[in-house]
């Protein structure tokens, strides 16, 4: 690819992040079709992008734009609606209550690695990072222990066809599991309505503001948003972790001897392995960005990725530095639709991490394979070796 000629087509299975780097120098805004979405590379427009949500919006689904009666979730939802779903459902993020659940978190991670590391084929997706994850999202939606496995198979066919779901064309497994789910936690919602519990939806099914309540199709949005953009992400999160372990084991040595690291690690982590690798914005008006005019109406993707190695920010961008500082990754993405999950997924991320470190003296993924690694959402499957800790 000649600086002169740039090619602004990326293909995941190749080496993703030096296309990213050459977007960066060559075509920052850029776009592989005439009618296609635009890609924004650099750090500082994809915070533009982030930032503006007057100039980028978030309504993206045809449904919600065509359809003045569906209920858009938070994430695809521009202020003033997305403002009070916000609102309504950031009571139940505050510190106090992320804080709240250290302990059963703690609980959790602990007897799943210990089934890890006695499983005879260890496999860290299916044992740790995925339902470490959906159990306290289950938890905090109050799924009760027998309906868990059957939670976890609607989580993965619903984010499995998340692109399609967002273009309004959903498998016919994604339809079933969506209804399937609806119809649980209708009854749920129902029971809570009567009899309220301490969990997270119990609380959003009594919270009462000047905006009032959430409606029933609120809520639904609310549990089908947390299996969307908690699940995966932090599953990835976990998983990108074990590959900085795997690629650089002298990081699980260091961290054995200095748990203190284990938050700037994680951060680390989140910029140099982004779960969330790119997001989506619709242009609300004509903008200027990086040199390129995009018209209303044009899809943008903030490629979060990108941003979190741009040398213009990052001193040595690819490399993993443990202790990292600055370190103003937007792994979490910025302005009105900042993560509203972040500090649990810190939380999750640390305990993961820490509780890794406690259990094992090494840890390596068996048939490391970069490309499945970098594609979107986290992988189904991941064996590893390990070495459980010795004990004196
Ligand atoms: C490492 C794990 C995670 C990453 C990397 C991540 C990343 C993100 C990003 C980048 C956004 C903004 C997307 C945009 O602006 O278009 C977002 C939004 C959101 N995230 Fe997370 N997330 C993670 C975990 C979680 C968890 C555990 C929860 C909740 C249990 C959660 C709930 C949300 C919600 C509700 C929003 C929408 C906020 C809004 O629209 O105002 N996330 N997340």
């Amino acid at each position: 690819m000649s600086q002169a000629d740039p090619d602004p087509r990326i293909d995941i299975g190749e080496d993703v992040h030096a296309q990213y780097r050459v977007l960066r120098d060559t075509a920052p805004v850029s776009r592989e079709a005439p009618e296609g979405a635009w890609n924004v590379a650099r750090y500082e427009d994809v915070r533009t992008v982030l930032k503006d949500h007057h100039g980028f919006s978030s309504l993206i689904s045809q449904r919600t734009l065509e359809d003045p009666e569906a209920v858009p979730s938070m994430l695809f939802s521009d202020p003033p609606v997305h403002d009070r779903l916000r609102g309504l459902v950031s009571r139940a993020f505050t510190p106090r209550q992320v804080g709240a659940q250290e302990a059963s978190i703690r609980e959790r991670c602990d007897g799943l690695i210990r089934a890890l590391v006695e499983s005879r084929e260890p496999d860290l997706v299916t044992a740790l990072a995925a339902p470490l994850p959906v159990g306290v999202n289950a938890q905090m939606l109050g799924v009760e222990d027998g309906d868990f496995e059957t939670f976890k198979r609607w989580s993965d066919t619903i984010f499995g066809n998340i692109g399609d779901i967002l273009m309004d064309a959903p498998s016919e497994a994604a339809i079933r599991a969506a209804e399937a789910m609806d119809a649980y936690f209708l009854e749920r919602i129902a029971e809570l309505r009567r009899r309220p519990v301490g969990h997270l939806l119990s609380d959003l099914v009594h919270v009462e503001t000047e905006d009032g309540r959430l409606t029933d199709a609120e809520l639904l949005m609310f549990c089908r948003l947390l299996l969307i953009a908690g699940n995966e992400t932090t599953t990835s999160l976990i998983v990108g972790a074990v590959r900085v372990f795997h690629e650089l084991p002298e990081t699980f040595a260091r961290l054995k001897r200095d748990p203190g690291l284990v938050p700037s690690f994680v951060e680390e982590t989140l910029r140099l392995h982004s779960p969330f690798k790119m997001t989506i914005r619709r242009a609300a008006r004509d903008v200027d960005l990086g040199g390129q005019r995009i018209a209303a109406g044009e899809l943008v993707l903030p490629l979060i990725a990108s941003a979190n190695r741009d040398d213009r920010v990052f001193e040595r961008p690819d490399e993993f530095v443990i202790d990292r500082d600055p370190n103003p990754h937007l792994a979490f993405g910025l302005g009105i639709h900042v993560c509203l999950g972040a500090p649990l997924a810190r939380l999750e991320g640390r305990i993961a991490v820490e509780a890794l470190v406690q259990h094992l003296d090494a840890i390596a993924i068996r048939d490391f394979d970069v490309a499945s690694l970098e594609a979107f959402g986290a992988p189904a499957s991941l064996a590893v070796e390990l070495q459980p800790a010795h004990r004196a």
